[in-house]
């Protein structure tokens, strides 16, 4: 973890927060130190780690919240940002996390629930009528008790950042009714609640980092998968597969996550700037996520490879009926309460 307790650095950072603050009041909006002139052993260095493209909306946001952070501090503090798994894959993020190898990840959601089964709730069928439901049920009282459940485990979870809705994709045949799944494979991510959406729907599972996923598109180990758009067209899973069904049955989100001790540690007005950016951060990879997915849907379009299936009202309620039963096994793991909090928005 990067060190920042000496006497002379929080001189130095009190010093820096007053000039931020005069400038600030002064109305400059220049960086007050040239980053050029930081030395290296004075920097903080946050270690940023996940497993998107960065042409996706998460890895669009890391690098603006980079680039923000570094202006805004006039280069002390230095966001590296490893997209692609190239540091840290699936199922190592955390614990690097936890040991101080990086300090800053933004995993799915659904990757979080052997820790924190009670995020299942976001893995919920056709749970979200849109984005903003699910910005609205993060706020409200169960979403904040969730976000706080990090803090039992050292960590801090600072922000949410959306994908946007998963899609499905296969190589077999349109999935336009609950039969069309039976006895395909699909890969999924780590979540009971997709355990049992893919069994409710006749189909079998593989569950698999994501850095995997298309090699075994590609080998046939598994005959499709579910995803937003963007991880679709970025990752080139259209690529392998050859059926789209645009369904927006399920949510595929992020929390951005920090190691507590780490963040506490930084001086106060630089933690400030930090949560502060990423707050302004959020609102544009929200917006971003939305525009990103129907930018890269049309570019799927275009380039005509896969066959791509919109559901029709009355085959989504036919998907929504097999998969009713998933509600009911997650109550009886984690309680009726937040499970009915997110039925409600279902209605
Ligand atoms: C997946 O594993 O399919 C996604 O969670 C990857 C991501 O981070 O969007």
């Amino acid at each position: 973890m990067t060190g920042v307790g000496t006497m002379a650095r929080k001189i130095f950072f009190c010093l820096m927060g007053f000039v931020l603050l005069v400038s600030g009041l002064a109305g400059c909006s220049k960086p007050v130190t040239d980053h050029q002139q930081v030395a290296k052993n004075e920097k903080i260095v946050i270690k940023f780690s996940h497993v998107t493209a960065e042409n996706s909306p998460k890895g669009l946001a890391a690098k603006r919240f980079a680039d923000l952070v570094r202006e805004r501090t006039g280069g002390y503090v230095e966001v590296q940002v490893f997209p692609n798994s190239t540091l840290y894959k699936d199922g190592e993020e955390i614990d690097a996390l936890e040991t101080g190898a990086v300090q800053m990840i933004a995993p799915a959601t659904s990757k979080l629930s052997a820790l924190f089964p009670e995020w299942q709730l976001l893995d919920l069928p056709f749970a979200f009528p849109d984005l903003q439901g699910v910005h609205t049920f993060m706020a409200g009282p169960v979403g904040r008790q969730l976000l706080a459940q990090f803090q039992t485990k050292g960590m801090l979870g600072l922000a949410m950042w959306d994908s946007g809705f998963k899609e499905m994709t296969d190589n077999k045949r349109p999935l336009l009714k609950p039969s069309d799944f039976q006895a395909l494979r699909f890969r999924i991510m780590p979540s009971q609640v997709l355990r049992d959406q893919f069994e409710l729907l006749g189909a079998s599972t593989y569950e698999m980092p994501f850095n995997d996923v298309g090699r075994a598109l590609t080998s046939g180990q598994v005959d499709g998968e579910e995803n937003t758009i963007s991880n679709i067209y970025t990752q080139e899973f259209d690529q392998s597969q050859k059926y789209l069904t645009l369904s927006d049955h399920g949510y595929l989100g992020y929390v951005v996550l920090t190691n507590a001790q780490f963040w506490h540690s930084l001086p106060a007005n630089i933690r400030k700037t930090l949560e502060d950016t990423l707050a302004e951060v959020t609102q544009w990879e929200w917006s971003q996520a939305e525009e990103v997915n129907k930018r890269q849907l049309a570019e799927i379009e275009k380039q005509g490879r896969l066959h791509i299936e919109r559901l029709t009202p009355a085959e989504k309620q036919a998907w929504e009926q097999a998969l009713r039963p998933v509600y009911d096994r997650l109550a009886e793991r984690i309680g009726a309460g937040p499970v009915n909090s997110v039925k409600e928005l279902a209605k």
